[in-house]
């Protein structure tokens, strides 16, 4: 078999074979293909798209480039979860100890964050004493016994992945439906769920900002999940400003905490109890989305769903007591308000621009090595469709420097007020299986 015939084979249109997938997928994770031609082939598929056949074999070549988790020795159907990525997403962090406390179990692989977007793991580090490194066997414990547990990624998962999108990052091959979908399916895949539920994010802040892209690649990985024997399931959800009004790691445990005891953000409760209701149906829990939804939303209320994020805090380390001392989480030392200059209806929350400003105040990673203040961030007092009243706080920033003028001006500029009235954005678009 030779790389250029499928360079030329793609280039006019025509499906690539399994065996032809497998081979190039082999050849370029162990170095015998080089990058000149796999990014001519990235383009050529940039260009051609892929059958569904073919968006299946790649994203089971890239799971078979590296290791895989067993999670065999969990008892019950695993479901994962992820999202396409937003500002302010701290769904994960109410979602695994929700769902455990109807019986999904729960065993995480999450990451860090990068630039505007923060990471699951950093947000739980923020929690005093909680550790993200467990064995394999102490995770697979963890779930069998508590439901639930969280870890850092490690081995050596999708190898051709990394390789691949290094690669379509400097040769303009992002974006593009067959190679998002195999990617980031991939990943789940090797993390060794049986289910996965999809959180697929549309508007300014999202990777996808038009709905018909959001729902083409929400259709694309729900079709790879079927066709490699996961049960997958997608919604389309909204990020035309930043999900609940935290933003900023312990300032997103705070979040998580009073989401947990049903006093969260109404965007963020109902994200959580859509997203949950999916998986606690995928695991078998429940029969209908309406009934898995009553069950979280009794387990928000009756105090089980705190109770077992405190067994999960317990259970990896972490200081308890945060749940009902939350000063006890890492504190910034100032907190200054911005005052809305005029009186109106908050038109506009530009959530890129606010992930950047928590990121300059230290709440992200500007590059893979920075180091981040847990304790910094930003609590947004009104979201889109608000009124608000001039003088009226809009944002309070937690920061450990009180000079922060163009952090200030960033987020006065991402704000609009109107003088019309403006309609919340719809939270949850549609659902595709
Ligand atoms: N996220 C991924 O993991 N892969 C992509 O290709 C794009 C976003
Ligand atoms: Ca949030």
């Amino acid at each position: 078999m030779r790389m250029y015939d499928l360079i030329e084979k793609k280039r006019d249109g025509k499906e690539l074979t399994k065996d032809e997938i497998h081979f190039f997928i082999d050849g370029y994770t162990n170095g015998d293909i080089p990058d000149y031609q796999v990014s001519a082939l990235l383009m050529a598929t940039f260009f051609q798209d892929m059958t569904e056949a073919e968006r299946a074999e790649l994203t089971a070549s890239m799971v078979a480039s590296g290791e895989q988790i067993d999670l065999s020795a969990i008892s019950g159907v695993k479901v994962d979860k992820h999202s396409t990525g937003g500002v302010g997403d701290t769904t994960t962090l109410i979602l695994a100890p929700l769902v455990a406390s109807v019986g999904v179990p729960v065993a995480k692989m999450s990451g860090r964050g990068l630039g505007h977007t923060g990471g699951t793991i950093d947000k739980l580090e923020a929690i005093p004493g909680f550790h993200v490194e467990l064995s394999n066997d102490e995770f697979i414990d963890s779930v069998n016994k508590n439901k639930v547990a969280v870890v850092g990624q490690t081995g050596n998962l999708t190898p051709a992945d990394k390789k691949l999108y290094s690669l379509r990052d400097v040769t303009a091959t992002v974006n593009s439906i067959p190679l998002i979908a195999s990617s980031i399916m991939s990943k789940k895949i090797a993390s060794g769920a049986d289910a996965i539920v999809l959180d697929v994010k549309t508007g300014t802040g999202a990777f996808m900002k038009d709905y018909h892209e959001a729902k083409a690649l929400a259709e694309a990985m729900v079709s790879i999940g079927n066709h490699v024997g996961r049960d997958t399931l997608a919604i389309i959800s909204d990020m035309n400003q930043p999900l609940g009004k935290a933003i900023g790691n312990a300032l997103e445990v705070k979040e998580a905490i009073d989401t947990l005891q049903g006093n969260g953000p109404s965007d963020l409760t109902a994200l959580c109890l859509e997203l949950g209701s999916h998986m606690t149906v995928l695991a078998g829990k429940a029969d209908t989305v309406e009934e898995a939804k009553k069950r979280l939303t009794e387990n928000l209320n009756n105090g089980k769903a705190l109770e077992r994020f405190k067994t999960f805090v317990e259970s990896q380390g972490g200081d308890p007591r945060v749940i009902d001392h939350p000063e006890l989480l890492p504190q910034a030392t100032h907190k200054i308000e911005l005052p809305a200059t005029k009186s109106g209806t908050v038109s506009e929350i530009i959530a890129d621009d606010i992930g950047t400003a928590a990121m300059m105040l230290g709440a992200g990673r500007s590059t893979k090595n920075s180091e981040i203040d847990l304790s910094v961030g930003i609590v947004l007092h009104k979201k889109i469709g608000d009124t608000v009243n001039e003088g009226e706080p809009l944002v309070t920033i937690h920061t450990n420097d009180s000079s922060i003028d163009t952090i200030k001006e960033k987020l006065y500029a991402s704000i609009s007020v109107s003088d019309h009235a403006v309609e919340a954005p719809t939270l949850i678009h549609s659902t595709v299986r």
